[in-house]
């Protein structure tokens, strides 16, 4: 059961509701979007139906759910919604470019991407200070110095910050450099990890796991809006299948099924998806026409040095068309590129 508050509920009637959903022995989760309160309810739905919730002061609307996932859901929330991030903002009208290194390597590898990435009309910078490598002996990233880097090259180009997390522990560090969290493709089930980003209070950006259909990428979304933050970015980045002419398979169908069954943005990842420079620039294509609110791609400036994923790494040559892209295609959808 979902609880929609009036715009002009206040905290005491916020509070009022917990309080009597907790006293007939169920559990409340608030979560404050920009324009309204939605608090859901886990419990005995019918012993719920005797509270008389939709006669409480501030509730505009109380509905019953029956998707197993209710606050992303688009039922309770008919307008898609606008995350911001530093500012910039991802959402329905816009298209925002999110570029940069894969990995962290070096203060001035990354300042060197963030310039190619601004130059090509990127408004966030993306980069992985903890990298999650499927080989022990892979490069597993700097860590905080990498996060130090990042927090450096943000101030130097203006660029705010999009970067990994890979474990729950890490979250206070990583969000206090960060201004959005990442939870990769690989994690995008661990359930601890989703309610610590949950409680944090900063934007995240969830990819869909590999192997995960879209109403499991919606239910592990709903563990972050449990814990209060509605402030989430889904970001497909392609899934397993038995194709092996690319790394992953680009589902571009998931775009417009994402948005229509929840409110929250949803971006494309063309650059781990196909894997391969000769791919992202179709695969943004793709994406953008498709409807995605953003595409995230990575940039290096000599991907034959690159640490991880160099062959997906567009390179200075691709820019001027990538900055071509952001430039005529969102308007021809009557977007803005951002
Ligand atoms: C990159 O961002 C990931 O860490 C990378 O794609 C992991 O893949 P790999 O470790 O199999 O190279
Ligand atoms: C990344 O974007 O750095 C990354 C690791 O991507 P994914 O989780 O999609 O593989």
């Amino acid at each position: 059961m979902v609880i929609v508050m009036a715009p002009e509920a206040t905290q005491e009637d916020v509070d009022a509701i917990v309080e009597v959903v907790s006293a007939a022995g169920g559990s409340a989760f608030v979560s404050r979007g920009v324009s309204r309160t939605i608090i859901g309810l886990v419990g005995d739905v019918a012993q719920f139906g005797a509270l008389n919730l939709r006669g409480m002061r501030g509730v505009a609307d109380v509905m019953r759910v029956t998707a197993p996932y209710k606050l992303v859901s688009r039922d309770n929330h008919p307008e898609r919604s606008t995350v911001r991030v530093g500012g910039v903002p991802i959402g329905p009208g816009t298209v925002t470019l999110i570029a940069g290194p894969c990995a962290v390597e070096s203060p001035q590898q990354t300042l060197e991407a963030a310039e190619m990435a601004k130059a090509a009309g990127a408004t966030l910078l993306r980069g992985g200070a903890y990298k999650p490598r499927t080989s022990p002996y892979a490069f597993q990233g700097l860590g905080e110095e990498g996060l130090r880097i990042l927090a450096g090259v943000r101030e130097a180009t203006g660029l705010p910050v999009v970067t990994e997390v890979v474990d729950a522990h890490d979250v206070e560090l990583v969000a206090s450099y960060a201004d959005m969290l990442q939870i990769g493709t690989r994690n995008a089930q661990n359930f601890a990890l989703l309610q610590a980003v949950g409680g944090i209070g900063k934007p995240v950006m969830l990819k869909r796991g590999m192997n995960a259909t879209i109403e499991e990428w919606l239910m592990a979304a709903e563990y972050i809006a449990q814990r209060g933050n509605l402030d989430i970015v889904l970001c497909e980045r392609g899934i397993r299948t038995f194709e092996t002419a690319t790394r992953n398979t680009l589902d571009v169908s998931a775009v417009p099924v994402a948005q229509r069954l929840s409110h929250l943005p949803v971006i494309v990842d063309p650059s781990h998806s196909g894997g391969r420079r000769d791919l992202v620039l179709p695969l943004t294509r793709a994406a953008i026409a498709a409807g995605a609110d953003g595409v995230i791609i990575d940039v290096h400036p000599h991907p034959e040095q690159a640490l991880c994923d160099g062959p997906q790494a567009l390179v200075n040559g691709d820019l001027r068309e990538l900055a071509r892209v952001m430039r005529q295609l969102p308007p021809l959808l009557g977007k803005t590129a951002v």
